[in-house]
């Protein structure tokens, strides 16, 4: 508990918030802003899952493959849709599996962070930690990405496009996205 909180401000997170979106989205950068804002946890599943396996996440791909990745990413995002309210960044691939999408939309409030292919390319380029973008042509993968990816994104909670903007105004949409979403205020720090 948090003893040291005035009552009075104190507010009170209903239920977790999902970062959804392709890599370079931005979900860990808006998560953490959205985190400090409401005073809550903000949680990265990909550095969960990183520490459970005690492997980064190119070498748990490379050792075991994807399917077993996809098999941990699962394990750990029931064990943290269990855990107090939080932001919680999921890997891009997590809403794609079935049931955690179920169990996201059961337990937590999903944003989709949609971002649009330039975005997306040019906030990846340079960065060799994520396996399914090194090997060939990372613009054709995320298109390939942004095709299969966003029908099923689109079930999402809440949307917002996101730029190459500043990240707290795309923080401060977000929020006002999720707020009216769920017809209450949230946030207490400004
Ligand atoms: C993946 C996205 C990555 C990571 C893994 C697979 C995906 O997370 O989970 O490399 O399938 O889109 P970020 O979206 O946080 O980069």
């Amino acid at each position: 508990m948090n003893d040291q909180r005035d009552s009075s401000t104190a507010h009170h997170l209903p239920k977790t918030i999902v970062l959804v979106g392709l890599m370079g989205a931005g979900k860990s950068c808006i998560g953490r802003r959205l985190a400090s804002r409401l005073e809550v946890p903000f949680v990265d599943a990909d550095a969960e899952i990183e520490k459970a396996a005690g492997l980064t996440i190119a070498e748990i791909f490379e050792k075991y493959g994807e399917p077993y990745f996809r098999d941990g990413e699962r394990r750990v995002m029931t064990r943290l849709l269990q855990g107090e309210p939080c932001i919680l960044a999921a890997g891009g691939g997590a809403f794609m599996d079935e049931e955690t999408r179920t169990l996201i939309k059961e337990r937590a409030t999903s944003l989709w962070l949609r971002a649009e292919l330039d975005t997306l390319v040019a906030r990846t380029k340079g960065r060799s930690h994520r396996p399914l973008l090194n090997n060939g042509d990372a613009r054709t993968t995320l298109q390939q990405l942004i095709d299969t990816r966003y029908p099923i994104y689109s079930e999402a909670d809440v949307a917002i496009d996101t730029g190459m903007d500043n990240p707290n105004i795309t923080a401060a949409r977000a929020l006002d996205a999720l707020e009216k979403h769920m017809g209450t205020t949230l946030a207490t720090v400004p």
